[in-house]
Order: C-alpha cells, then structure tokens, then sequence
C-alpha cells in the first residue's frame, strides 16, 4: 500500500472552505512588515534569533525547545524521517496513525521507509484509547495524534494523550498535531517537562492565515528538539516568512477577532444543521464535520455549481456520508449556509 497527500485542483473563483484555510486572509501587519524588507535582507541569510525567540515567548517556551519550519508539513517530514530509520537491526519502524487522520501522516512515514499501523476511529469518531494502546509494539516509533482532529475537530482528552505517551516504547515521540489548536479550549505545552516523548506540531497557515506563506513549529523539551535540529535545513524560512510571523504573532487582535468569527460562524452552522436535520459534530477546530448521508457527494458538487467549496470526507474511515465545511468569516459562512439550504430545501420540494 503507499500514501500520499491527496492534492487538490484550484476549484477556481468562488468561497473557499474546503481546506480549513483562514477566510479572511491574513493581519494587514503582516504584509507591511514584507514590504519593509530591504534588498540587503534579501540577498544575505537570514539569522532566526529574533524572530525563534518571539515564537518561544509566544508559546511560553525557551528558545532550545522550538525549531520554526517551512510550514508543518515540514516538521512532520523531519519527524518522520528522523524516528522511523531503520536501525543496525535492520527491522522496519512503525508509525500509528490514529484515523480519520492527516494525509501526510501516512505519507511522510510510507517516504521514510516506515510502515503505517491504521487505528480505526470508534463508531461516534472518538478517540480509540484502547486500540491505540493495542497497536503499540516494540517497532513503534511514532504515534500520530491530532487534536482537535482533521477532519472531526474533536479534542482527544488529555487523559488519554498521557496514557499514549506513558505506554510508547523508550525510543518513540508522540507528535501530537496542535494545528487548529487557537481555536479550541486546550494545548499541551504546559504538559511537555512531565511527557518528554511528547513533540507538539503548531502551524501558523490556520488561525493567523500563512498557508502560503508556510510557517509551522515543532515543540517539545530541549533533547527531542536538538535532534531534529541537527537534521533541519539551517534556512527552511525566507525572510519574507520571518517578517510576517514576527507581525502576525504581535498582532493579537486581529487573532481575536478571527477566533470570535470562527466561534460565531460554528454556532451558525449548528444552528442551521438542527433546522436541516443534519447531524454534526461539535468541532473544537475552524471547520465542522457535517453528515449528509448518501447525498453527500450530490451536495458538494451543487454547493461547487453555486461557487461554495467544500470537502466531501465520505471516503475517510468512520466519516461515511460526511462532508467538511470551513468555518471563517461570518459573511463567508452565512453565503454557505444559504446555498446549502437552497440545495437540500429545494431538492425535498
Ligand atoms: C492536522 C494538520 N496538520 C498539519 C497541516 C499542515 O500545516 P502547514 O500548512 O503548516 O504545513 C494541516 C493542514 O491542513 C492539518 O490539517
């Protein structure tokens, strides 16, 4: 079997949110403080001491415990290419992928010559504690977890992350994926010093809205991070990324105001999935998964023909019937909401 992220054409003009990308685009800051490039910082490389130790400050951390990536995508990569080498042994190193999960998960451990170890979700899409503990042998090196998950938004409980992290063998991490974590009630870091196993995934592409301009963070306690440094290309940040996270991290408001929109919007689409008689999942992320049932494919491509994207998840374990929809801008969200219910009001009639 082999993986690979499941890229996806332009949909063209219209509403975005079938990748849980930020709506509103992101800080004007941002953009300011790329323009105050100079030519000089543009034709020498870059040094990360400033802006790592505003990262660091953000996150309530030292500068020794985080290493800033080309996206996180690249932490996952690096992570991934690190712990699942084959050892004098020989003996192939495996990784738990805790679904419906990440694409890059599978992907990245099927490039570095791992073998993925699938864990089922329970029927309702909660966390699988059991199985997950089951699935552990002395080949395990990774156990992927994302919380608030892709696509379910649901929290794993924190519980359960210690037990994973407890029960993992001696030479494994626990890469705990903190993506959409700005707009849920919780994060790990404060746990770190107590679960040194444990190296938490932050992107900055989700509630500050840098998907394109790729920035991420791998977190953990000093060891695990020196690790990865060692094998990090030393410049994986243009000086165009380094401005606008520097901007982005001091602007606090506008983070506020774009986590009040995705609040607003979540209970918009709630409310409007009670009066479809639509069940839901109550999501701790900028997305919520919605089940369609059988139409659900139908109903993406008629929300497409209206330009709303969204993101059928029929296909993903446990999800059957399911489609995925952002949930950003208000505005964005409430343009959505109208066409969705033209197209399954209309359909009944
Ligand atoms: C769970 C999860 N992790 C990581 C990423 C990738 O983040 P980045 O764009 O910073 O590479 C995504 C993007 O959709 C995601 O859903």
């Amino acid at each position: 079997m082999t993986y690979a992220y499941q890229r996806l054409p332009d949909p063209g003009a219209g509403l975005r949110l079938h990748l849980n990308e930020n709506t509103g685009g992101c800080s004007p800051r941002v953009l300011e403080a790329m323009r105050a490039v100079t030519r000089e910082q543009a034709a020498f490389y870059p040094d990360y001491g400033d802006v790592v130790a505003a990262a660091a400050r953000a996150l309530g951390l030292d500068e020794a415990q985080v290493l800033l990536t080309n996206g996180l995508d690249e932490g996952i990569h690096l992570v991934s290419n690190l712990w699942l080498q084959r050892g004098a042994d020989g003996v192939q190193r495996e990784a738990i992928v805790v679904e419906p999960a990440f694409d890059m998960y599978a992907a990245c451990t099927d490039g570095a010559g791992g073998r993925v170890v699938a864990v089922p979700p329970l029927p309702d899409l909660a966390f699988p504690l059991d199985a997950v503990l089951g699935a552990m042998t002395p080949r395990t090196r990774i156990v992927f977890l994302t919380s608030p998950n892709n696509p379910t938004g649901l929290t794993i409980p924190r519980a359960a992350i210690h037990a994973v992290a407890r029960a993992a063998p001696p030479d494994a991490v626990v890469f705990l994926d903190e993506a959409y974590v700005e707009f849920g009630r919780e994060h790990f870091l404060d746990d770190l010093p107590r679960f040194p196993n444990v190296l938490v995934g932050r992107t900055f592409a989700k509630a500050h809205g840098l998907a394109a301009v790729r920035v991420g963070i791998v977190a953990g306690m000093a060891a695990p991070i020196e690790r990865l440094r060692r094998v990090a290309p030393p410049y994986s940040l243009n000086v165009f990324a380094m401005a606008g996270l520097k901007a982005a991290l001091e602007d606090r408001a506008y983070l506020r105001w774009y986590t009040g929109e995705v609040a607003a919007s979540k209970t918009l689409v709630y409310e409007a999935c009670g009066r479809l008689g639509l069940q839901f999942w109550p999501s701790d992320a900028n997305f919520v998964l919605v089940r369609m049932g059988e139409r659900a494919g139908e109903v993406v491509d008629a929300l497409a023909r209206r330009g709303v994207f969204v993101r059928d998840r029929s296909g993903e374990p446990g999800c059957g019937g399911c489609v995925r929809i952002t949930a950003g801008v208000v505005q964005h969200t409430r343009r959505c909401l109208e066409a969705l219910e033209e197209v399954l009001c209309g359909e009944r009639r």
